[in-house]
């Protein structure tokens, strides 16, 4: 039908025109198809078509188009495309001449082809690659390929369309050449995030009916710019951790994801603190993101850490997070004991509650980790006591005594109450101080000593011991007799008692003859102020030795006149001639006496009685025994060793008195004897008489010496010093010698009856030393002005040198 139309359109508007005929055809028509009524539209008869032999002459001999001279129609040959014919040239026509003969004649006949929309608009490619960043900037160009269409006027390219128009949107721009310029332009930011790949599709149109379209394919991939900073899952971490958590261990992980790809999507972690001391404590792994501890934590330092990471992507962007770190506390600090103030030591009269020790105890740890209770030992006389929180002080208890405890040693242990507890202990010393309340005790309630009589002055007899619980100068003994008398004479010239070691020496010798026994009282005295004391009662008992001979008292030793026993010539056999009396001074044994014959004119005859001294007859007197018997009886005693005494008995067996006479006067020898006494007697005295006489003159003398001398001295001002003999000391006190006893020998001019006599208390010598201590010294001895001495010495050295002791008498 379209056809139909084109058909008939062109002749209605071509019909009338002579000599000339154009007509308007579509291209396309199929062969056979009727151009135009040529011999209608010429005004030619059919017959003169065929007489005339019409034919179609072209220029260029195409033969698109015939005439049928049966009917004088112009039809189709050959297909006909106008776009192959023309191109894109308009209007396109075809040139044809009608030639006749029989007159030649001929027509001019203009087929105009019109253009049919039989081509569509294409591209040359079937798609486009684009690569577009993302940052592309909004109206960025990007030229497209143009498509085309052979078809003309409407039929050719009338448009084009981009879609989806999402992010482009198309341009175009006129040419010159009348055609266009095909762009695309950004018109919305493009985001690989959102869509990395873009497909958009191309269509070009056309202005035919039917309207025919070409499409092409423009593929972006939209490139990655590091549009996206790294973003955290989460902006806060909160994780709990035990302070006592091991190195190591994983705390959180963290985690940021950068929409990004490749290295602008890559995200590295790091820590950012800087001033605390968290990078020291945490680590962070670059690339997972893994929390981990490196330090130790310390509940009691810092209870909480913010951990500040960030996340950067390669281009730099970053974001950032924060982890809390919750620091949980567990007991991991003991207490700590510390000492406030201490005494090193009490007294021991301390009333009970007396503080000596404060101390302050810590704990790092909080709630009942940090909780501490003290205590110590219950067996102690001590108590802990809190005073104030943390505070504690130690204080005595009960009474205390350095005696039974001189120190205590106070462990305090304090615990937290942590579970488990954990404790500390610290050992103080307590030195109980001492006070002097105990007295020295003696050893022994009493003492008894004993002392073999003439013992040497000086020697020691007894040691006394007292003891004193006391400390240092509290248990300081000292030893001191208490001053008593003894048959009136002062204890002190008995015995003296050593300060410090309670020796008691005899001050003299003792004889048992005169004394056998004797006590005073020694007194212990500590060095405490005050100081305690206590007695005890020490009794000597002096021990006889055997320093007497037996005296005998009968038969009297007369010098010249004789005795003599009778002993009748008819004497029986055990008659008692006499009775030999001896005594002993001494005492048990020592006074133990026996007599024994020791020689006898006839020892056949007379016998003396062991134990009782009766001389007895032991056999009938005879006549033949001579009238005077001279016999010798010895009395020993029993000592060791055994002293004796002889006497000589005599005894005249007669039977009357001139017959013993006779037998006893005729003594020569005797008066002989006497006769020479006499003469020493009278030579003696004589001699002592001279020595007298030379003494006084000898006196006289030095005492005249001696007042020149004084005088002498008393003229120049030489000070006095006062003078002790060596070793004299003056603690002596109410009789109680140091170690060293000072006595003198005395000894009269009888040496029979030598004595000592011993230095005495307060005797002090005044020493006048000599102006150039190379001549005379004088001492004067005090308070004894009859025992006065002068000494000289040519000795000019050291005092002891420079003069001399003098002696009694
Ligand atoms: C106290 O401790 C010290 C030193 O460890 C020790 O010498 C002393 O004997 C102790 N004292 C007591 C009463 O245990
Ligand atoms: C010791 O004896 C003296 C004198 O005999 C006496 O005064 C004193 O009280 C006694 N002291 C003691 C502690 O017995």
């Amino acid at each position: 039908m379209i056809w139909q139309v084109l058909l008939f359109v062109p002749f209605f508007l071509l019909g009338g025109v002579a000599g000339q005929a154009t007509y308007s055809i579509p291209e396309e028509m199929s062969k056979g198809s009727i151009v135009g009524n040529i011999a209608q539209d010429l005004g030619l008869d059919v017959k003169r078509l065929q007489s005339g032999k019409a034919r179609i002459y072209t220029e260029d001999k195409t033969e698109y188009i015939e005439l049928n001279t049966d009917r004088g129609l112009l039809l189709v040959k050959e297909r006909i495309d106008r776009e192959a014919l023309c191109g894109q040239s308009t209007p396109c026509a075809l040139h044809l001449q009608i030639t006749l003969e029989d007159p030649i004649e001929f027509y001019s006949v203009h087929v105009e082809i019109n253009d049919i929309n039989d081509n569509m608009p294409t591209f040359k490619k079937e798609e486009m690659k684009f690569r577009i960043s993302e940052s592309a900037v909004i109206g960025a160009k990007f030229v497209l390929e143009r498509a085309m269409d052979l078809d003309v006027g409407v039929n050719g390219l009338q448009s084009y369309s981009l879609k989806p128009t999402d992010n482009f949107i198309l341009k175009l721009h006129n040419q010159q050449d009348g055609s266009k310029k095909v762009e695309m332009v950004l018109q919305k930011y493009l985001d690989r995030e959102t869509q990395d790949h873009i497909v958009l599709t191309l269509t070009a149109s056309d202005g035919g009916e039917p309207q025919l379209s070409g499409t092409m394919r423009v593929e972006i991939s939209v490139l990655d710019v590091n549009d996206n900073a790294p973003l955290f899952t989460q902006e806060t971490y909160t994780v709990t951790v035990m302070e006592t958590t091991p190195i190591g261990t994983i705390l959180s992980t963290v985690s940021a994801v950068d929409a990004d790809e490749g290295s602008n999507g890559k995200v590295v972690y790091s820590i950012t603190n800087t001033l605390d001391d968290v990078p020291s404590l945490f680590k962070i792994e670059e690339e997972t993101g893994i929390v981990s501890l490196i330090g130790k934590l310390d509940y009691e330092r810092t209870q909480r850490y913010n951990i500040h990471v960030q996340a950067s992507d390669d281009g730099g962007l970053t974001d950032s997070c924060k982890i809390i770190i919750e620091v949980t506390d567990t007991n991991d600090n003991q207490p700590s004991i510390n000492i406030m103030s201490k005494s090193k030591s009490v007294t021991e009269n301390s009333r009970p509650g007396t503080v000596f020790t404060i101390i302050n105890v810590q704990d790092a740890d909080s709630g009942d980790n940090g909780k501490v209770e003290c205590s110590i030992d219950e067996n102690l006389p001590l108590l802990i006591k809190s005073t104030s929180n943390k505070f504690y002080s130690l204080v005595t208890d009960s009474d205390l005594d350095r005696e039974i405890s001189s120190e205590y040693n106070i462990t305090v242990t304090c615990s937290d109450k942590g579970v488990p507890s954990l404790s500390s202990s610290v050992t103080l010393t307590l030195q109980i101080s001492d006070v002097n309340d105990n007295p020295p005790v003696f050893e022994r309630r009493s003492y008894e000593a004993y002392i073999a009589e003439n013992n040497a002055p000086g020697l020691s007899i007894i040691t006394l011991k007292a003891k004193d619980a006391d400390w240092n100068q509290n248990a300081r003994v000292s030893y001191i007799l208490v001053e008593s008398s003894i048959n009136g004479v002062p204890v002190s010239s008995y015995v003296s008692v050593a300060t410090d070691s309670g020796v008691i020496h005899a001050v003299r010798s003792f004889d048992y003859e005169q004394i056998k026994d004797f006590q005073f009282c020694v007194k212990a005295q500590d060095g405490g102020s005050p100081p305690l004391s206590s007695n005890v009662t020490v009794k000597i008992l002096i021990q006889d030795q055997n320093d007497n001979p037996p005296q005998i008292l009968y038969p009297v030793q007369t010098g010249g006149s004789l005795v003599a026993e009778m002993v009748p010539r008819s004497a029986d056999v055990g008659y008692l001639v006499t009775k030999v009396v001896a005594v002993d001074v001494d005492s048990g044994q020592n006074a133990w006496l026996s007599y024994k014959l020791q020689k006898a004119t006839d020892r056949s005859l007379f016998e003396v009685g062991l134990q009782n001294g009766e001389m007895r007859t032991i056999r009938q007197v005879t006549d033949k025994d001579a009238v005077k018997q001279r016999l010798t009886v010895i009395v020993e005693d029993n000592g060791q060793p055994s002293r004796s005494a002889t006497v000589i008995v005599n005894v005249a067996v007669a039977d009357s008195f001139p017959e013993v006479l006779s037998e006893f006067t005729d003594l020569p020898h005797n008066k002989e004897y006497n006769e020479n006494l006499t003469f020493y007697l009278v030579l003696a005295l004589a001699v002592v008489s001279f020595l007298f006489i030379t003494c006084l003159v000898v006196i006289i003398s030095v005492k005249i010496y001696r007042w020149r001398q004084s005088r002498i001295l008393y003229h120049s001002n030489l000070p006095v010093i006062p003078y002790y003999p060596p070793r004299y000391s003056d603690t002596l006190r109410t009789g109680t010698l140091p170690h060293v006893y000072n006595y003198e020998v005395c000894r009269t001019t009888d040496s029979r009856k030598s004595d000592n006599k011993f230095g005495r208390d307060g005797m002090q010598n005044v020493l006048i030393p000599d102006p150039s201590c190379t001549g005379t010294m004088q001492r004067i001895q005090n308070p004894s002005p009859g025992i006065s001495y002068t000494a000289h010495s040519r000795n000019p050295h050291p005092y002891s040198h420079c003069f001399r002791y003098l002696r009694c008498k």
